[in-house]
Formats: structure tokens, sequence, C-alpha cells
């Protein structure tokens, strides 16, 4: 299979010198590209900064923002089979970002934000023109939930159409193990408890195989 896989957390630039980004360390996407590759896959690593040795084999795109993991989704997307946003995008960016380094000022700064666009939903919308030209494609995306973590993650599922959702809490942030919930669309949610990110990734590498089955 032909594997696109995002990670880490997107930077968007207030001025030259100075984001706002996340805590995401990008380890479980980058877990889940070796797994890929090791199965025999071919990977495709679109990722955001993250402080981790690329994965042999894989082509790797680095991108620093949400609009250039987006432009890079778009470019990659028609040759994949499957795609797994594990970035954790950005859902806002500056309004106005400033050409020069913003200097201090008395008082208060106020940041503008804007929307940034919904990649996921993006490819779950493109995937149902791809069925209909029976070119399907597995989408799966991953939720960060602190509350209500399997309803929430079933609508970000259902909203975003895609075939299966990885549901998480903040915890598992930059951490080398982690509790996954994991659902598809047609089996029950099934937890796989504090497991190295190592092996989560090559359990689910190894459903998404079973879902083109
Ligand atoms: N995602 C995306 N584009 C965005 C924001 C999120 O593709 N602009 C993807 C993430 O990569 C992840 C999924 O959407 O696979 C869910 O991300 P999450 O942050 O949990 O949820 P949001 O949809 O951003 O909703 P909220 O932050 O309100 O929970």
């Amino acid at each position: 299979m032909r594997f696109l896989i995002t990670a880490g957390g997107t930077r968007e630039y207030i001025d030259p010198v100075r984001f706002i980004s996340n805590a995401s360390s990008g380890k479980m996407g980058y877990a889940l590209a070796r797994a890929a590759l090791k199965a025999g896959h071919e990977v495709t690593l679109i990722t955001a900064p993250a402080a981790l040795k690329p994965p042999a084999g894989a082509q790797v795109v680095p991108v620093q923002t949400a609009a250039e993991m987006f432009q890079a989704v778009k470019e990659h997307f028609p040759k994949c089979d499957c795609l797994i946003m594990a970035a954790a995008v950005s859902d806002y960016t500056p309004a106005r970002p400033a050409r020069t380094k913003i200097k201090k000022q008395s008082g208060k700064l106020t940041l503008e934000l804007k929307p940034t666009p919904d990649i996921l939903k993006w490819a779950g919308r493109q995937c149902r023109v791809c069925n209909a030209h029976h070119e399907p494609k597995i989408i799966v995306g991953f939720a960060l939930e602190d509350q209500d973590l399997r309803a929430n993650a079933e609508r970000k599922m259902r909203e975003k159409h895609l075939d299966m959702v990885v549901a998480n809490t903040p915890g598992a942030i930059g951490t080398d193990t982690s509790t996954l919930h994991i659902k598809t669309a047609n089996a029950d949610w099934m937890e796989i408890s504090a497991a190295h990110k190592t092996a989560s990734a090559r359990r689910i590498i190894r459903m998404i195989e079973r879902l083109t089955q």
C-alpha cells in the first residue's frame, strides 16, 4: 500500500521569529511511518518540525504551517491508498502575521487569529468522490480529547467521513507510551492500554491492512 502520513505540530507564525504551536512531538506519526515501512509499504511522511530522525526509506516532506501541510497533502493525496493524519494541526493561525519582528510596546498586545483549513475533513470529502470512481482510499484521523473521549471521537469520525479514528488524551503528548482507543466503521471500540507507540503503530497498520481485505 502507499501510505501518506502526517506528523508533528504545525507552527503558525506571528512574525518572522515567533509562532504559535503545540506540544506534539511527532512520535506517533513517525512510529506509524516506521511500522508501515517495516510491513513493506511505501510511505510519504509530511512532517511539521520534530526532533526525530526521519525513518529510512520514507519520502519525507518537511513543512511548518497548517497551510503548507494542506498544500503537501493535496499534492500527495491522489497517489496514496491510505492517509493517516497523526499531525497536531493548529486550528487557528494569526490573521495578519507581521513581516518584521514585532517590537515590545507598553501595555497589552492582542493577536487576531483566523481558522485554518481542516485537512482531514477535506480528505474525507475527496474520498467520497474517489469511492464513486472505484479508487477507494482509507482515511484515518486522530482525536485528542480531554472529556467524553469516545463520544467526541465518534462525532469527528462521522463529520470527517473517517474509516478509522484513533482517540487519545492530552497525556499522550510527547510520551513514548500511551493508551489508545480505536474505532472503525463496522466494529466496536477497542483499547490498546499503556503500550509503546512502536507497538501501537504496528497494530494500527495491521488493522488498516485488514480493512483493505
Ligand atoms: N486536523 C486537520 N486539520 C486541522 C485540524 C485537525 O486535519 N486544521 C486533523 C488532525 O490531524 C486529527 C483530527 O483532525 O487527525 C482531529 O484533530 P483534533 O485536534 O483532535 O480535533 P479538531 O477537529 O481540531 O477539533 P477540536 O480541536 O475542536 O477537538
